[in-house]
């Protein structure tokens, strides 16, 4: 069976085709970007809504397929922004009904999961995702997908953004925060927040603009944000593997592009006798391959939604989802 995932729970609409061997057929991305100031939610829904239709089409004639030749819609059912998420989710319906072929609606944060347990040969690994919107530690236990650690206020992603924004560096900060952070020489008293298993981001961002403020240079907070917060993410995440006794780090969401927290994790994976995987950069992203895959895996095993099962879930927790596929 063929699957096209719609991916649209934030600035990315994606379409993803991929076969039940998870072959991605193609997989089409188009990313809103607000020419000032941060994501305005309707306006990346009126994104989405303008190019779903021909990111369909293109995924279509990449993957040389016909509409018939697909056997299932999957889309992204939250969490995520209210009017990105209903948007995405209107033209999953749309073309379910239209191709008469079943639609099923995908947890964001498990699809980063199973597309990396798909794609790399990571099989029972602990999660670390950390984007814009997500910051969260996830592994398998009892017949979930539990999150062992997560932020208590904003995704990593969307602090190291407005960070960025305030420091000049534009928007979408994360790699000129990596280069910046490579000439960055102090390390700056910035604050360590990991409470129990969780992890808080709004107050480090408080402390780095307050010492931008107070003249440190652009590349020491860029050095000291950096090696503060991934030591963060890796320490809940070691602590994670520990618990579950899992010795597979699989690594997704966007902020996982930077090569610094790669080596920290890839590090402590080793210290632990672990293996680190990371998807290529494309199913690392938020995209609709991810979403495709995740819809399959579903499907193969006996999910199945009604159309009044769609509606979509801005606040959908990793731990909802009762995992019938493994
Ligand atoms: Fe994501």
């Amino acid at each position: 069976m063929i699957a096209l995932g719609i991916e649209g729970t934030a600035h990315t609409v994606g379409v993803g085709i991929v076969s039940d061997e998870a072959e991605v057929l193609a997989n089409e991305i188009l990313m809103y970007k607000p020419e000032t100031g941060g994501i305005h939610p309707r306006e990346a829904a009126n994104h989405h809504a303008e190019n779903v239709v021909p990111l369909v089409q293109k995924a279509l004639a990449t993957a040389r397929l016909k509409g018939r030749d697909l056997g299932l819609i999957a889309f992204s059912q939250g969490p995520g922004l209210g009017p990105c998420l209903r948007t995405v989710a209107t033209a999953a319906r749309a073309l379910s009904l239209t191709l008469n072929i079943p639609i099923i609606g995908v947890n964001h944060c498990i699809a980063h999961l199973e597309i990396g347990r798909g794609k790399t040969p990571a099989r029972d690994p602990v999660l670390l995702y950390a984007s814009g919107g997500n910051t969260q530690v996830i592994a398998f236990a009892n017949g979930r997908y539990r999150i062992f650690g997560e932020t208590l206020d904003i995704g990593i992603g969307n602090m190291l953004d407005k960070l960025g924004r305030e420091m000049g560096l534009g928007y979408y900060a994360g790699p000129k925060i990596e280069k910046a952070a490579k000439e960055g020489r102090m390390l700056l008293d910035i604050p360590y927040s990991v409470k129990g298993m969780d992890m808080a981001f709004s107050g480090i961002l408080t402390a780095c603009l307050a010492l931008k403020e107070k003249g440190e240079s652009v590349e020491d907070i860029c050095f000291s944000v950096q090696e503060t917060c991934f030591a963060m993410l890796t320490e809940v995440t070691e602590r994670a593997m520990a618990h579950v006794e899992k010795s597979e780090v699989l690594l997704g969401g966007g902020v996982v592009q930077n090569k610094r927290l790669q080596e920290m994790v890839a590090r402590m994976a080793h210290d632990r006798g672990a293996e680190m995987y990371v998807p290529e950069r494309t199913l690392c992203v938020d995209n609709g391959a991810m979403i495709a895959w995740t819809g399959l895996v579903m499907h193969r095993a006996g999910v199945r939604m009604r159309v009044e099962d769609t509606v979509v879930n801005q606040r959908f927790r990793t731990d909802e989802v009762e995992v019938t596929w493994r």
